[in-house]
């Protein structure tokens, strides 16, 4: 099968005070150091791989002592060009907020608005051409979805995480296609409930094994072609392969010590 890649517009924040001085997630250890040039390189990559493939990458300036503002995914979700900014659950990241909206009220959306209900935008909201998957349980209110919903004036699906190691829905679950609906995800990080819904929206999606989601290789970013994942998701890798995506294997373990990896750090700018 031919994949066809499309250009993307992301929006990205250099990690220049990237830390883990708090614990919010089970992947962060505040007595664990922490690289931080290490994390400025890894990034880096990152960027540059989103250039090579001809993608638009726009910045966010830092803000000193936010550590986890280089994870732009959660600063909110954008489809059609609407943003709806997110509320953090935890204090720590609150201050996140006023900060990506003023880039966006200075570049282009000047409608951009917080939500009234938790929401750690497209870390919990994926979004294809049919719908928006919402995931919750962790992060994201149990209502966020109807707000989300309303809207984007989209029909959207709530899913219930169940793994701690799995607290948003993108270390969960990425968009691969999303004009076709085509999606990867790992079944156990779902209730039951969840698993039975996804299973019957997705019986051919991509399912990663319990070692590839536990380095966070569903984390990924995807052009339609080209896939941007941990290198250390070596089933994915395989899998993403025989279905005619080219994967792009990356190292973003300084970032994954904060529970974060390629798709936190992206943030997607759904223009149309
Ligand atoms: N330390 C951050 C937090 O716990 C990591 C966020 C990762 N972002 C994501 N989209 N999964 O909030």
């Amino acid at each position: 099968m031919t994949r066809v890649a499309t250009g993307r517009h992301y929006l990205m924040c250099p990690p220049a005070y990237f830390e883990v001085s708090y614990s919010i997630n089970a992947w962060m250890d505040p007595d664990r150091p922490v690289d931080r040039d290490r994390a400025v390189a890894q990034w880096q990559r990152l960027v540059d791989a989103f250039l090579e493939l001809s993608h638009k990458v726009d910045l966010v300036d830092p803000v000193p002592g936010l550590p986890d503002m280089v994870f732009a995914a959660n600063a909110a979700t954008v489809v059609a060009g609407r943003v709806l900014a997110a509320r953090f659950r935890n204090q720590e990241r609150a201050p996140e907020v006023p900060a990506y909206l003023e880039w966006f009220r200075t570049h282009g959306y000047p409608a951009a608005r917080p939500a009234s209900m938790i929401n750690e935008g497209e870390g919990d909201h994926l979004v294809t051409r049919d719908r928006i998957l919402a995931g919750r349980g962790f992060r994201s209110a149990p209502g966020a979805h109807v707000e989300v919903a309303q809207f984007f004036d989209r029909p959207v699906v709530a899913l219930d995480l169940v793994d701690e190691r799995f607290y948003h829905l993108d270390t969960a679950m990425a968009v691969l296609d999303e004009q076709a609906g085509e999606i990867m995800y790992h079944p156990e990080a779902f209730s039951p409930a969840s698993r039975a819904v996804l299973a019957e929206l997705y019986p051919d999606a991509i399912r990663a094994s319990a070692a590839d989601a536990a380095v966070l290789g569903l984390n990924a970013v995807s052009d339609g072609r080209n896939v941007v994942l941990p290198a250390t998701a070596t089933g994915l890798v395989a899998q993403l392969r025989e279905r005619g995506f080219q994967p792009v294997g990356l190292d973003l373990s300084e970032l994954l010590k904060a529970g974060g990896g390629v798709k936190c750090c992206t943030l997607e700018l759904h223009d149309a």
